[in-house]
């Protein structure tokens, strides 16, 4: 069928520690070489209110306080990327493992993270997630 093309968007976010380790142009340019377009972008340093409504599904967990005054200590790099299909699944793929010493060689965290909470990028978890969180930082794109 002419002029029916499928896209499949999700959420990015290269936290704090991949701003102040100038990986912004790595990271993004890792998924642009797996073909995925840059929808939009904005860097910004986010409040405690945002982090908590995007990280409420964390509420509780032992890790859940330092993580939002991580995500919270300096600029963030807020991204949508578009792909063909389940680019959730396609960016998760290229992050990595949550934690770096177990996430594969050739993936961001792999390559170029250490450590567990600075592990420099968030991808929504889920079509449902990335519906969710762009609704959060985007919502022209909801
Ligand atoms: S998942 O797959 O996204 O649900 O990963 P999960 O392991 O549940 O982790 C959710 C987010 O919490 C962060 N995290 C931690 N931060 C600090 N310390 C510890 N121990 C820790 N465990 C998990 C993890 O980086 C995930 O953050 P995002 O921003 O979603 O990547």
């Amino acid at each position: 069928m002419l002029g029916c093309i499928v896209v499949d968007r999700t959420l990015v976010i290269v936290k704090p520690d991949g701003v102040e380790r100038r990986l912004i142009g790595q990271i993004v340019g890792r998924l642009e070489a797996k073909g995925l377009r840059v929808v939009a972008a904005e860097l910004r340093t986010l409040d405690a209110a945002t982090a908590e409504v995007h990280y409420a599904e964390h509420v509780g967990r032992s890790y859940y306080d330092g993580l939002v005054s991580f995500i919270t200590r300096g600029p963030v790099l807020i991204v949508v990327v578009e792909g063909p299909a389940e680019t959730w699944k396609v960016v998760r793929t290229i992050v990595g493992a949550t934690n770096p010493l177990e996430a594969a060689p050739g993936t961001i965290r792999g390559d170029l993270a250490s450590d567990l909470r600075e592990n420099l990028v968030h991808g929504s978890d889920s079509a449902e997630s990335a519906q969710r969180e762009i609704a959060i930082f985007f919502p022209r794109l909801a």
